[in-house]
């Protein structure tokens, strides 16, 4: 029996034990051990910080022309992965760089056209080509789909001079969702850390993006984004990006030079847009290639057909009638596009939300989170326990009373059991 008591009081501390070291002595266990697994990737973040002298910070000089035929020097970081910290400051600025010129189309074709090089049949880094960077090159933005891109890089780059931490390929896919959501879409689940070709000799061969007016639409289109890995849904949903901005003759050749909604502008005035409001992201794109009823308005041969062939129509359509459908599979499909052949560093990625839950991700599990020790009960749990107290007939001033009765009769049983036994 005494031995029995011994066990239970031994139980009792080792509880309270824990309880202490889940309130103190576990939180410090944990950054220590924390910071023992983690040594690697401080280094990592150190060498990347803008506070280190730039000494230590190895950078690669590339050769980029522009469009005045002027060769200007662009820095890229050799550190792999971008820092997120300068990643969020770059967001501040790009957000800055949209209020004052209303620039969202072309960045989200930027990211679009170098992420769109992707073959999924090519398994090698940089060769299957992707959100990689590769398109800040001349060579690459001398492709004819993507005429007029240079405009788009002229307006990154000074952020991109800030900050060093964050590489091209990042820079591209962060600007572009940032003007999605700037414009009023969907936000979208991005995550960071993407790795840049390092020379133009690295770029993509020219023939890779989508043509406006192919022969049979419907198999180009496929043809382009089935190699992308991308099916017949993310197809028509990717398509309404084309909510916004506008088509220039001098640029793609297709398009009027001007039409009532494009003549004064915002931005650089002139080209013809797809939907009346191009600066706001929603789903008048399917309405109005659905309705075409306004002759101010671009259809394109590769808009037409998400209403022609059965299988993009069935998409299109929904999308016309439903925008929270279509904020969603356009989220989804966006971030999948913005990831495309990428090298990643870390390999999983990193996140610059505040809350990553939101993007709808499991919260990763912390230990330490759930060990915050001992909680004060809430009023509400002290009444509970107060009233059942209360119904087993104890009170504040009153302990509960002790039914002798039962416990004279466990210890006889006891008693009686041991007795036997030793009998035996
Ligand atoms: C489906 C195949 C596609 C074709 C054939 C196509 C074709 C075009 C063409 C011809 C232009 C006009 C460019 C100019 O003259 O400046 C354009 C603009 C644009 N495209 Fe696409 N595109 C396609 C898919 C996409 C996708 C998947 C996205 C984004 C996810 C996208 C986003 C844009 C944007 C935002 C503009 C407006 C750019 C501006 O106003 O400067 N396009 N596209």
């Amino acid at each position: 029996m005494q031995g029995a008591l011994r066990v239970v009081k031994y139980l009792k501390n080792v509880s309270e034990l824990s309880i202490m070291l889940s309130s103190k002595a576990s939180r410090q266990l944990a950054i220590i051990s924390l910071s023992f697994s983690s040594s690697s990737l401080s280094l990592k973040c150190l060498r990347s910080s803008p506070l280190l002298p730039p000494i230590f910070r190895y950078q690669k000089r590339s050769l980029v022309g522009t469009s005045s035929g002027r060769v200007s020097t662009l820095a890229s970081p050799k550190c792999a992965a971008s820092d997120p910290d300068q990643l969020k400051s770059a967001r501040k600025d790009i957000k800055e760089l949209l209020k004052t010129t209303f620039c969202h189309p072309i960045l989200v074709r930027l990211g679009w056209h170098d992420a769109g090089t992707y073959n999924k049949n090519i398994e090698d880094w940089p060769q299957r080509g992707g959100a990689n960077g590769s398109l800040r090159f001349e060579v690459e933005l001398k492709h004819g789909a993507n005429a007029g891109l240079v405009n788009a890089l002229k307006l990154l780059q000074p952020i991109k001079d800030k900050y060093a931490g964050v590489t091209y390929a990042d820079l591209f896919q962060l600007a572009s969702a940032t003007a999605i959501e700037e414009a009023g879409g969907p936000k979208i689940p991005m995550k960071y850390g993407r790795v840049d070709v390092s020379g133009p000799e690295e770029c993509p061969e020219e023939g890779r993006l989508p043509d406006a007016g192919p022969p049979s639409p419907s198999s180009h289109l496929r043809d382009v984004f089935y190699r992308m890995g991308l099916n017949d849904k993310e197809i028509v949903a990717l398509s309404g990006a084309h909510t916004l901005g506008r088509s220039r003759p001098d640029r793609s050749g297709w398009g009027k030079l001007e039409t009532r909604y494009t003549k004064d502008g915002p931005g650089s005035p002139g080209g013809q847009s797809w939907t009346v409001q191009w600066l706001k992201f929603d789903n008048s794109y399917f309405k109005d290639i659905k309705e075409r009823r306004d002759e101010d308005l671009l259809v394109l041969p590769t808009d037409a057909v998400l209403f022609e062939d059965s299988s993009f129509k069935e998409y299109a359509e929904k999308y016309a009638v439903n925008q929270d459908v279509f904020f969603k599979d356009y989220a989804e499909a966006h971030a999948k596009l913005s990831n495309l052949g990428a090298k990643f560093d870390p390999p999983e990625g990193l996140s610059i939300d505040d809350n990553p839950t939101t993007q709808g991700q499991p919260e990763k599990f912390v230990a330490a989170k759930y060990s915050t020790g001992k909680r004060e009960l809430s009023d509400a749990m002290k009444q509970k326990i107060r009233a059942e107290y209360e119904g087993l007939g104890g009170s504040a001033d009153k302990p509960l009373p002790t039914n002798y009765f039962l416990n004279i009769m466990i210890v006889i049983g006891v008693l009686a059991l041991l007795t036997s036994l030793l009998g035996n």
